[in-house]
């Protein structure tokens, strides 16, 4: 598979041939821990895909996860290793929803088997290696997605239309905290809070506001009661390419009046103003008091049911896959929100101001330096400016 590869044609034709429209696309989930047994539900109960494979490094988890979307044994395969089971049932699809360290390896393979994927969040471990992940979806011109899962929230589009329409943006700021008596990859993981929450509302407040990230100042604290190895309380100001400014805390820290997974909102317009508690229906204001009784009215009326979350991505994804577009959270344009932890991490680390087209271009070098595959590094060495190449 390698070697096929590394010696593949570049002006060849794309090795993806598209999804037949006709049928529920055929997934294997990889990774059967939490999110895996939600993913392996929501395929079984989608209409548009179909579960035919679970994988997991632990052999009992699979079963576990059969049981838990109420799927079929028979009719679901399981393995270890999710790229060559994907292979053996002729998935249409590979939902990689392993830890993030197993992302990138499982993703290369997957692209590689001509295999489109849908990812979890954060893309992978570092940027440099998210760099080599778009080179390696444009070498083998198989679609990955990152499933940015809150996207997909009604009130975000609510967030995204009263935003458009009151701009300037001026300065939003976003307020998660819980506790968590934390477990698993998490304990140890580097900046928990950033990379497993912060990402979310990180490329939420991308999506709502229309703005990218230009520089961020950031710093963390351990606090005594903290059952994370390493800081997980954060505060970040990112300076927006727009010149308004967002403001990010998240905390796993703290005890009592916890904010929903969404976290607690308040965007600052020209215009107007919009807050939200992360679950409910958003509030706005304007100084026109008709207008803002008018645009409450029609929020209120928005209460169509509608697919959110992963079942949303998932949606998304095979849409996409069938219509021959880019999906809408593509990895190309998610590297900038997994710049925004990264830039924010480092910001933290070193005290400094971090300006993200420095640390874009650093990465790049980093990832041409990683990249084995002849291809992909030359895709990567093509590039001038990495902003350029990921606005492509
Ligand atoms: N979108 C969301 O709301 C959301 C919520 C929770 C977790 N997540 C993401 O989902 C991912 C998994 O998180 P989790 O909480 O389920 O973690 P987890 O530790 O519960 O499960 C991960 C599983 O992946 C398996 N695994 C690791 N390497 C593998 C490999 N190479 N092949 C097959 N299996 C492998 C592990 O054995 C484990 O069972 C993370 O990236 C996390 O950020 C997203």
């Amino acid at each position: 598979m390698t070697s096929e590869l590394t010696t593949r044609d570049p002006d060849a034709a794309p090795a993806y041939s598209g999804l037949d429209p006709d049928r529920p696309a055929r997934a294997v989930v990889v990774g059967a821990g939490g999110m895996g047994r939600w993913w392996a539900q929501v395929v079984q109960s989608s209409e548009v895909a179909e579960l035919v494979g679970i994988a997991d490094l632990d052999p009992d988890l699979p079963a576990t996860a059969i049981d838990h979307a109420g799927a079929d044994p028979a009719r679901v395969a399981v393995g270890s290793d999710g790229v060559q089971l994907a292979e053996e049932v002729g998935a249409d699809i590979l939902i990689n929803s392993t830890v993030p360290v197993a992302h990138r390896p499982v993703t290369i393979a997957s692209l590689r088997a001509g295999i489109p994927v849908l990812g979890e969040k954060p893309v992978t471990e570092t940027l440099p290696e998210a760099l080599t992940l778009v080179a390696h979806s444009e070498v083998t011109g198989v679609p990955f997605m990152v499933s940015q899962s809150r996207r997909f929230f009604r009130q975000v589009r609510q967030l995204r239309e009263f935003t458009r329409a009151h701009g300037p943006n001026v300065i939003t700021s976003v307020f998660f905290s819980m506790f968590a008596d934390v477990s698993g990859y998490r304990k140890a993981e580097r900046h928990p809070e950033l990379r497993d929450i912060g990402i979310h509302n990180f490329d939420a407040v991308r999506y709502v506001l229309g703005v990218d990230p230009v520089a961020v100042t950031a710093r963390e604290i351990h606090p005594s009661n903290s059952t994370y190895d390493q800081n997980a309380t954060v505060t970040a100001i990112f300076e927006m390419d727009d010149d308004s400014l967002f403001t990010y805390n998240g905390s796993w820290d703290i005890r009592g009046l916890e904010t929903l997974w969404n976290g607690e909102w308040r965007i600052g317009l020209q215009n107007g103003s919009a807050t939200w508690d992360g679950i409910g229906r958003p509030v706005f204001g304007t100084a026109d008091a008709e207008e803002t009784t008018h645009l409450q009215a029609e929020v209120a009326a928005d209460d169509d049911v509608e697919p959110d979350q992963i079942d949303a991505s998932l949606i998304e994804f095979v849409s996409a896959l069938r219509e021959g577009r880019t999906p809408l959270t593509a990895v190309r344009s998610n590297v900038l929100s997994f710049a925004m932890v990264e830039a924010a991490s480092l910001a933290a680390e070193t005290g400094e101001r971090v300006v993200v087209d420095e640390l874009l271009q650093e990465a790049l070098t980093q990832a041409i330096a990683m990249e084995t595959d002849p291809d992909a590094r030359a895709v990567l060495e093509s590039w001038g400016s990495v902003r350029e190449a990921l606005a492509d």
